[in-house]
This record gives C-alpha cells, sequence and structure tokens, in this order.
C-alpha cells in the first residue's frame, strides 16, 4: 500500500471514458449530484453543495484515504461521475460510485468500476476490493456483479443512511475472480 498522499492517476475506463483527479471545473457535476434523492445520503456530497465538496475529495488523497476519480466521457470531455477507491488496512479498499442522473443508463459506473479495480490489483497490489450495497439497489448491484464482485452476506443494520439504520450487501472481488 503505498504512503500518502496518494497520487490520483488518469486511467482508461474501456474507450467511451477515462478516470482523473477532482478539478473545480467538476462543481457542476457536484451541484447535479447535491440534488439527486439518494446521493446524498449515501456520499459526502451535501444537499448544498459548494467547492468544500471538490476539497474534499483532494484531502482524502492528501491524508491517504484513499483514490476519488471523476469518470470523465471521451466523446465531450463531460464529468458524468464518480468512482473511488478508499484504502483499508490488510492489502483490502472499498470501492464507491455515483454516476449524474442525467448520464445513466448506459453502464458507466462498470467501465469506472472495472477500471479502478483492475488499477487496485494490478498497480497498488490490493487483495481484496468491496463494497456495499443496498438490497434494493438493482443498477448497483447489477454493476457490481457484470465488474466480477460476489456478494458474500447481508450485513444487517450496517449503517444509518438517511436517518434510518439499513442492511447492505457485502460484495468483494479478488484478483483471481473473472468479471460476472
Ligand atoms: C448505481 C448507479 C451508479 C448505476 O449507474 P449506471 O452506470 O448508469 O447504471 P445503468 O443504468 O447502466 O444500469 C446498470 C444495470 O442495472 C440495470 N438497472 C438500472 N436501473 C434498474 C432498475 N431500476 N431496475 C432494474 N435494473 C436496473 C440496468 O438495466 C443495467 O443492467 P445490465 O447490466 O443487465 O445491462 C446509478 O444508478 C447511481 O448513481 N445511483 C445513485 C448512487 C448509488 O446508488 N451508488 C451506488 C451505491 S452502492
Amino acid at each position: 500500500m503505498p504512503e500518502p498522499p496518494f497520487d490520483v492517476p488518469r486511467l482508461p475506463a474501456g474507450d467511451a471514458f477515462v478516470l482523473r483527479p477532482w478539478t473545480l471545473a467538476d462543481l457542476p457535476l457536484v451541484e447535479e449530484a447535491s440534488a439527486d434523492p439518494y446521493i446524498p445520503l449515501i456520499t459526502t456530497v451535501p444537499a448544498a453543495y459548494s467547492h468544500a465538496a471538490v476539497e474534499r475529495q483532494w484531502d482524502r488523497a492528501t491524508r491517504g484515504t484513499g483514490w476519488p476519480f471523476v469518470v470523465e466521457r471521451v466523446t465531450d470531455g463531460r464529468a458524468v461521475g464518480t468512482v473511488g477507491l478508499w484504502s483499508a488496512p490488510h492489502g483490502r479498499a472499498s470501492a464507491g460510485y455515483w454516476i449524474a442522473p442525467s448520464a445513466r443508463g448506459g453502464g458507466v459506473a462498470l467501465a469506472g468500476l472495472r477500471a479502478v479495480t483492475g488499477w487496485a490489483f494490478a498497480a497498488l497490489g490490493l487483495a481484496r476490493v468491496e463494497l456495499y450495497v443496498e438490497p434494493w439497489n438493482t443498477a448497483s448491484r447489477r454493476t457490481a456483479e457484470s465488474a466480477g464482485f460476489r456478494v458474500e452476506g447481508l450485513l444487517r443494520s450496517w449503517q444509518e443512511v438517511g436517518g434510518v439504520r439499513r442492511d447492505m450487501l457485502m460484495y468483494a472481488r479478488l484478483p483471481a475472480d473473472s468479471e460476472g
């Protein structure tokens, strides 16, 4: 595992997207996400967005808590979503993602998750990438399964989301697991 500050590289994500570090020019992406009913409940995207949302992403790389990426569409250079890898002890990390509502329906999260997971194994040498998904979240479950993540169990009352304790499915992928 590298030492902080973490370098957030630019990575290809299939042919249609690239993963890259956050910039202040990404504020419109945060603005769109902040209006989504679910994203502010499960991420640090605030319902009232500001520069602080981007600065928090930089801070995560600086403090060594993770690698936050923006998913950029190659055809028009537009920032359409995010994928992040959050470091954990013992060669593990957890991944998270959200896509701007206007860019959903085209497998963007799958492209981003595949890219970040492949990089976690090949470049960081991690042994396990984990994901936590609410059971009702079919789009996220499909994304995880298509990227080769396997469900390992239901974590009951795992975390509070929107003021309510929620169960989470734990997914994980190991380097030897094939894609779904
Ligand atoms: C989860 C999320 C990132 C997926 O975005 P996306 O990449 O645009 O995903 P898509 O809409 O292309 O859907 C992926 C798959 O789920 C399926 N799907 C999407 N919405 C669905 C729904 N409401 N019911 C059933 N299936 C659905 C799609 O058909 C697709 O299936 P396929 O793999 O068989 O083709 C996006 O919905 C999002 O940002 N949600 C809010 C934040 C969130 O939940 N993040 C994940 C937390 S664990």
